[in-house]
């Protein structure tokens, strides 16, 4: 139906951009026609978001008729969000561009870098001295380009942005994996890389191939010891780590009203695991509860009025791709792990398959809260549980931690007691940061490196040696509440459901089902003032803070661009044998810290590959046969000037987003991959980062080309200006014999890709914009 405009507030600039995407609805509207009539949730907001709706929609698509899976929707994001990780590199990106401010709002979080150890003050100290040059580097930046620095403390990412930014209606990125947290407010949100996110702030149209939706239909009502963390420990059960991808998960059903809206975003932040571009639930009055009670009942008024007229759920008569049914009313409580997110057992199972895998029964430590599950909610039904069992005289028989997931909802929590019941617990509160999450856990229980043990977490993410360092640490995930409990317990076989507890006194104590409020009887306490963030106009005059000694930071310098001809003279650094993933390309742990400082994080580059012609991890040869690591005789290579290529099999980039594996071959002066096969994320990282991906038209081939061999490309100039048409094939003059191959390739280079390629990088390109 058409609409008469009505007006709309656009004075807040946390309000989404409604009336905007209210008029593009009705061009997704006109130009689909009937089918316009029939479109999932999920695509009602990514398609208002079209930069150029006719192209994206009708290109290639059968008039519309099959745009999922297969259109490239050009999206214009609403805003930004970083964590300071991943901050560095996509701010040292975006300052190459010479733009004064960003394009679009955008906030940056310093949430990953403060180890949890002994409590919130000790840890944040330590951690703000540990990293002062990182957060000073990302404030004076936010202050140059009018960005929300939200402190070290402030708060986790995805909670910050729930509380502040997420609304129903918007689209946005954020640096992280979990940033379809905000889902749970009917938000679509994406977890990128700092390229795709520089691209978004430099007001350049993002692009997605349009996901596939799977639709989840909840029903029935949660009750007893389930809780919304167990829908998607479900979930995660049944898809597998790999089930989701190129979907939007999207639920929708009775049971969605039975939700609180922390509860839906805490099944949306976990859709990650399931590999799902992004998840959502449908806009619902406990939305409008929760915006009134975190302070914005502006967005509320005006998310009411958009709904009004784009109805913030799906169409009655769209389709989803898949269907998953789940039934809340007989959902039990689920503990998945250890070292995958998606091996999911149902508690009334657990003990037996504890048993019988012969896993740990003593439990070393319960740790609650994070960005996947702070809520209000989560940490007054858990209150109650403490509360219950000190009564009885009872205290968690496992080190017990809990990480409050903002500022905000620590002093909101502290206002109304369950902070102060924790700590008299024994537990140890700590700060509003990462911490065990994401590895940066010092245990003080003891427990080295080997030893096997177990510990369970409300977090989302359970890799090996994911929290502590530890590959033997069994991480298990489950609700805050069956994390409590067997914190008391100590161990990982007691039930809650059916098992009690023996009190000092000798008596039986059985815990009640938890119980909790949605959201807190007054609206949410503020945030203290240290730890707020304030919208704020760019400052030209803010000198960026790197210290030209700084071995953590350095400045990019802009790639040079393809020259006008062919490439001549390559030399092949390595040929790689086997398995070459993200993490082979670009290590983390200990390499996480130099993140922001290419040349030196670029020292780690390959260092994990196996050569394929000596069976050597880590070891490539000059043409002079010396032996060096990889890294190093990129780095050697880099230095004289000589431009490299990288053989390699299949899937190569496999794993993850992470850019870094694209900036660091190509900073070292790798100029093309030639391999079996590519990981699509990979490929198109290379691509933005000026680095040719070519895979082998027959790959027999692989065995005609090795380490030192000559290259010159055939026909890639050519394809490159003619917008990715034509063919490539490379002239191989073998090192040792003289010899020369012929080798044909395949590419997938677009057209916006070959722009990229000629201009030396995606971000060339864009600054020229
Ligand atoms: Fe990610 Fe965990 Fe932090 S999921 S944002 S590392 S709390």
């Amino acid at each position: 139906r058409s609409f008469a405009t009505p007006t709309f507030d656009n004075s807040n600039p946390r309000i989404p951009p409604y009336l905007k995407l209210a008029k593009n609805y009705e061009k997704v509207k006109k130009v689909l026609g009937k089918r316009g009539t029939a479109l999932t949730l999920a695509e009602k907001i990514l398609y208002s978001h079209l930069d150029n709706v006719e192209e994206s929609l009708l290109t290639n698509t059968n008039g519309g008729r099959d745009i999922r899976g297969t259109a490239n929707l050009k999206l214009k994001p609403d805003r930004v969000a970083m964590q300071d990780a991943s901050a560095q590199m996509a701010l040292l990106q975006f300052m190459t561009c010479n733009l004064p401010s960003t394009a679009i709002p955008a906030s940056i979080h310093c949430d990953h870098l403060i180890v949890g150890e002994r409590g919130a003050k000790d840890d944040l100290e330590e951690g703000i001295k540990m990293n002062q040059e990182v957060f000073d580097f990302l404030e004076s930046a936010s202050k140059k380009y009018g960005i929300e620095f939200w402190p070290p403390g402030a708060g986790i990412i995805h909670q910050s942005v729930l509380e502040n930014y997420a609304a129903p209606g918007l689209m946005m990125l954020g640096t992280d994996s979990h940033t379809p947290n905000a889902g749970g407010l009917s938000t679509i949100a994406i977890g990128v890389g700092g390229a795709d996110a520089v691209e978004a702030l430099v007001g350049a149209p993002w692009e997605l191939k349009a996901p596939r939706i799977l639709g989840v239909e909840l029903f029935g009502q949660l009750s007893g010891w389930a809780s919304p963390k167990d829908i998607i420990l479900n979930l995660a059960g049944q898809l597998t780590v790999r089930g989701g991808t190129g979907f939007i998960i999207e639920y929708f059903g009775a049971g969605v009203e039975t939700l609180s809206c922390t509860g839906m975003a805490t099944a949306c932040n976990m859709g990650a695991e399931v590999g799902a571009t992004t998840s959502i639930f449908p806009f619902h009055p406990a939305h409008v509860r929760y915006l009134e009670a975190t302070h914005r009942r502006d967005v509320a008024a005006e998310a009411k009025k958009f709904s009004d007229i784009i109805q913030l759920k799906a169409d009655r008569k769209a389709k989803y791709d898949e269907v998953i049914t789940i039934n809340l009313s007989q959902l039990e409580p689920h503990i998945n792990g250890p070292f995958t997110p998606d091996l999911s057992t149902p508690l009334s199972q657990f003990k037996e398959t504890v048993e019988e895998q012969n896993w740990p029964d003593k439990l070393s430590a319960g740790l609650i809260g994070s960005c996947t599950n702070s809520s209000y909610e989560d940490m007054t039904r858990v209150e109650g549980m403490v509360r219950e069992a000190m009564e009885a005289g009872l205290k968690p028989a496992s080190d017990f931690y809990i990480t409050p997931g903002s500022d905000q909802i620590r002093e909101t929590l502290r206002r109304d007691g369950p902070l102060d019941t924790f700590k008299e617990a024994g537990g140890t509160v700590l700060s509003n940061a990462c911490g065990p999450c994401i590895g940066q856990w010092k245990r003080r229980d003891g427990v080295e490196k080997g030893t096997p043990n177990a510990i369970l977490t409300s977090y989302n993410r359970n890799f090996r040696g994911r929290n502590d360092g530890n590959p033997d640490t069994m991480n298990f995930l489950a609700s805050p509440e069956i994390v409590t409990a067997m914190a008391f317990a100590g161990s990982t076989t007691f039930n809650p459901v059916t098992d009690a507890l023996l009190t000092p006194s000798g008596k039986e104590f059985r815990f009640s089902p938890p119980s909790g409020l949605e959201i807190p009887s007054q609206p949410f306490e503020a945030a203290r003032e240290e730890f707020r963030a304030v919208i704020q106009a760019p400052d030209p005059s803010v000198e960026v803070a790197i210290a030209p000694t700084s071995e953590r930071l350095a400045l990019l310098e802009p790639f040079e661009p393809f020259p006008a001809s062919d490439l001549t003279g390559l030399r092949v650094l390595v040929k790689v044998t086997g398995k070459c993933t993200t993490d082979t390309i670009s290590a983390a742990g200990p390499w996480l810290k130099y993140k922001g400082h290419l040349p030196n994080i670029s020292e780690n580059t390959l260092q994990t590959a196996t050569n394929a012609e000596t069976g050597e991890v880590n070891a490539a040869y000059d043409l002079d046969g010396s032996r060096h690591t990889i890294p190093e005789l990129g780095k050697r290579w880099r230095e004289a000037g000589r431009p490299w290529l990288v053989v390699a099999e299949h899937n190569y980039g496999e794993g993850s987003a992470r850019e870094h594996a694209a900036l660091q071959p190509r900073y070292l002066g790798a100029r093309v991959v030639l391999c079996k096969s590519f990981a699509r994320i990979h490929e198109t990282n290379l691509k933005k980062q000026g680095v040719v991906p070519l895979t082998f038209a027959d790959e027999a081939d692989y065995d005609r080309i090795g380490a030192g061999d000559e290259v010159d490309t055939v026909g890639l100039y050519d394809m490159l200006k003619k917008g990715g048409k034509g063919d490539v094939a490379l002239k191989v003059t073998k090192h040792k014999s003289g010899e020369e191959v012929l080798i044909k390739t395949k590419h997938a280079v677009s057209k916006d890709q070959a722009g990229f390629i000629l201009a030396g990088s995606a971000l060339n390109l864009l600054s020229k914009r």
